[in-house]
């Protein structure tokens, strides 16, 4: 198996990193940090290789995952771009994985002037629940990579959960709706958790029920292949209680408060990506 490097230890780079060294062995993955103690501490932890420089973990990796917020990104590509040079020198392939949010595939070739060369550039954007294995990681089909090679990595990174592939036309409107959801049924689940309190119920028993409802929802709703609310249709019977608390979130704007949310997140997702 080649050997895969992330550059940042945070939360990404943590889970992710977990996620590899559950799929491959540990000793084929490595990690950085620009806080030296944080990466040492992961890979301790993880049983897997610490480096102190990016330019290291470039030159151990055939895999380069970018974890670092995208503030920081340029400068990190300024102090890598020897490495990557000196790599391809010595005929060595060296496949460049993206999560930064926003930042397209042409800033890596711009940044490491990768123009009209044999580089492979895979940008993916996974999700929060990568932490436990159960993220979602959207790839953005390219020319760059190949099958083998997407292949390759989504094996090395199977435990971080599933995995699917989109068009670049698609992949802001499908990376929005994975990685900005966990922050908006957070708040729905939560949302579920105050009405049940305001009904009576302790505070750990309104969350409990309130996580096991959507949990159990989702689980039945990923079986089938039937229109979402066909289950809402299955629960609401002739005016009780779950059709009254239907109308009502129809009066609050509940449906045009989440389709906002969403487009609203899309805008921002595109502005942050022009601020490049
Ligand atoms: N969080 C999410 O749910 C999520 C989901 C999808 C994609 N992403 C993307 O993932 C990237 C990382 O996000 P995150 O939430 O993991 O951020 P984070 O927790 O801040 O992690 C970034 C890590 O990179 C380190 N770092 C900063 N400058 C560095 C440098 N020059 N060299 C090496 N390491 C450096 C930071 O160190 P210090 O902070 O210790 O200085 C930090 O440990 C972002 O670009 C984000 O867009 C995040």
């Amino acid at each position: 198996m080649k050997k895969i490097a992330f550059i940042g230890s945070g939360t990404m780079g943590t889970a992710l990193a977990t996620a590899a060294c559950k799929g491959v062995d540990p000793s084929e993955v490595v990690v950085t940090d620009f806080v030296q103690e944080k990466g040492k501490e992961l890979a301790d932890r993880l049983g897997c290789r610490f480096v102190p420089t990016n330019t290291e973990a470039v030159k151990a990796a055939h895999y380069v995952v970018f974890c670092v917020k995208p503030q920081f990104l340029k400068g990190v590509l300024e102090e890598v771009k020897p490495a990557f040079e000196a790599c391809a020198a010595a005929g060595e392939e060296t496949i460049i994985v993206s999560i930064v949010a926003g930042v397209e595939v042409s800033t890596y070739v711009k940044e490491l002037e990768l123009e009209g060369k044999n580089a492979p550039v895979i940008r993916i954007l996974p999700n929060t629940a990568c932490l436990i294995g159960k993220g979602f990681t959207l790839i953005e089909q390219g020319e760059s990579y190949t099958k083998e090679q997407e292949d390759e990595f989504r094996y090395i990174m199977r435990e971080s959960g599933g995995f699917d592939s989109l068009p670049p036309s698609q992949f802001v409107a499908g990376t929005v709706l994975t990685s900005t959801s966990p922050a908006f049924i957070a708040m729905f689940a939560n949302s579920l958790a105050d009405g049940g309190v305001y009904n009576g119920l302790l505070r750990p028993q309104a969350r409990r029920y309130a996580l096991e409802g959507i949990l159990g929802t989702v689980q039945l709703l990923l079986q089938s292949d039937k229109h979402l609310e066909g289950l809402k249709d299955d629960v609401c019977s002739p005016a009780g209680p779950a059709m009254i608390g239907v109308k009502t979130l129809e009066d609050t704007g509940f449906r045009s408060s989440v389709i906002s949310a969403v487009a609203d997140a899309y805008k921002r997702f595109e502005e942050i990506g022009r601020l490049k």
